[in-house]
């Protein structure tokens, strides 16, 4: 029997309600496979474990962490109780840097039956490879000064072992998909990160003669995911445009509500992250309404992380029935519960 042990944070808000459905789905897939199991430990450390402990996790969190095969994330984020940059940076920010998680891997596609605002959704069909450790995310830096003369100096961090990590596995990635990249720059405005990223992104690009690529301006990028997403099969950005870009492209896909991510430690030495790109939503939360197939199709791409892809695909495919057929929840046009969605899921897994 295969095990693998997966250690659940389901963090704040609507994760609490969406992290338990993707854990029925592992269930139900692991049952299909027969020879495979998984075993889940959930840890509580969220906002209201701040509250009590005066911190994000126990001091031995990491270590604990470190023991599984990978970390299952909902989502982390209650400003009510911890201001937003403590909570985050002392959780999911902490455990992708300390796990050497250097890429963010988020996947953006149009399934069938979603409303898209595009005129051709079927054309707009990506990945984005996200540099996931440093860039624009730094705590170099500081305040100085006081009233109206007070400053806030914020430094960005561009390395060229991260970028080139970053680019070398969008290349990869490529190869098995339409044999393009687009790297994501700004080197019109932002002086000396992004001179510096096209430099990479050149020199690692020799390495793929065969994949074509082109370079755009952040700016002009964004209109062309709208106007022209044809354009893009692998986009690989630093960490800051990697996020917008992909709560843009979750907004095109009809919600933010469905889109996935992985976190990828390549070194081996830590365990992987997979948390959905949206967040906390508590805006939502309580109501039983989050939709909670973001979340599923991250458990779709921790399966594919563990070797998996049969089992990984047969849940892509319960996704796609679910939501072609209209049994999904108010963010796509559905009237659905988020634990009603997760039976549409489950009944469509048991038909295999
Ligand atoms: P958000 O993604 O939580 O919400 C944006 C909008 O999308 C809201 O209207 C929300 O209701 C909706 N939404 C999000 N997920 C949904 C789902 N599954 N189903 C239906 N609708 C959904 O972003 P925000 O409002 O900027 O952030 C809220 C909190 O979450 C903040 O504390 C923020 O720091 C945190 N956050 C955490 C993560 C993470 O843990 N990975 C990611 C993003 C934001
Ligand atoms: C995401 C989130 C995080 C990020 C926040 C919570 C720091 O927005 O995973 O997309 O910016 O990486
Ligand atoms: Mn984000």
């Amino acid at each position: 029997m295969k095990k693998f042990e997966v250690a659940c944070m389901p963090g704040d808000g609507i994760g609490v309600e969406v992290v338990p459905e993707a854990m029925r789905v592992l269930e139900a897939v692991a049952k299909i496979h027969g020879g495979l199991m998984f075993s889940f430990d959930t840890f509580y450390w969220n906002c209201d474990y701040y509250v009590q402990h005066g911190r994000m996790m126990p001091e031995d969190g990491l270590d604990r962490l470190s023991q599984y095969d990978s970390v299952f994330l909902g989502a982390i984020g209650d400003v009510t109780k911890v201001p937003d940059h403590i909570s985050v940076w002392e959780s999911i920010l902490t455990i992708r840097r300390e796990f050497e998680q250097a890429l963010n891997i988020r996947p953006a596609k149009i399934i069938q039956g979603v409303h898209s605002p595009l005129v051709n959704p079927k054309d707009f069909d990506l990945i984005v490879v996200r540099e996931n450790s440093e860039g624009e995310y730094s705590t170099v830096g500081g305040k100085m000064y006081r009233g109206k003369d007070e400053i806030a100096v914020q430094n960005n961090f561009f390395s060229r072992r991260a970028m080139s990590e970053a680019m070398h596995y969008a290349f990869d990635l490529a190869k098995k998909r339409k044999g393009h990249v687009t790297s994501a720059t700004k080197s019109n405005g932002i002086y000396h990160s992004m001179p510096f990223w096209d430099e990479v992104f050149q020199e690692v690009s020799t390495d793929y003669p065969h994949i074509q690529t082109d370079s755009q301006h952040i700016d002009a990028l964004v209109a062309f995911f709208v106007t022209d997403p044809s354009r893009f099969d692998v986009i690989v950005a630093s960490n800051l445009f990697g996020d917008i870009l992909t709560d843009l492209g979750a907004g095109i896909m009809g919600s933010v509500g469905i889109a996935p991510a992985a976190n990828i430690n390549l070194n081996g030495k830590y365990p992987s992250m997979f948390e959905p790109v949206h967040g906390s939503a508590p805006d939502i939360a309580g109501k039983g309404i989050a939709n909670p197939i973001g979340q599923i199709w991250t458990a779709k791409l921790m399966l594919d992380h563990f070797g998996e892809t049969e089992l990984g695909d047969l849940v892509m495919d319960a996704i796609e029935k679910v939501i072609q057929s209209g049994r999904t929840t108010k963010d796509i046009g559905g009237t659905l519960s988020t634990k009603e969605v997760t039976v549409e899921i489950l009944s469509e897994l048991n038909n295999y």
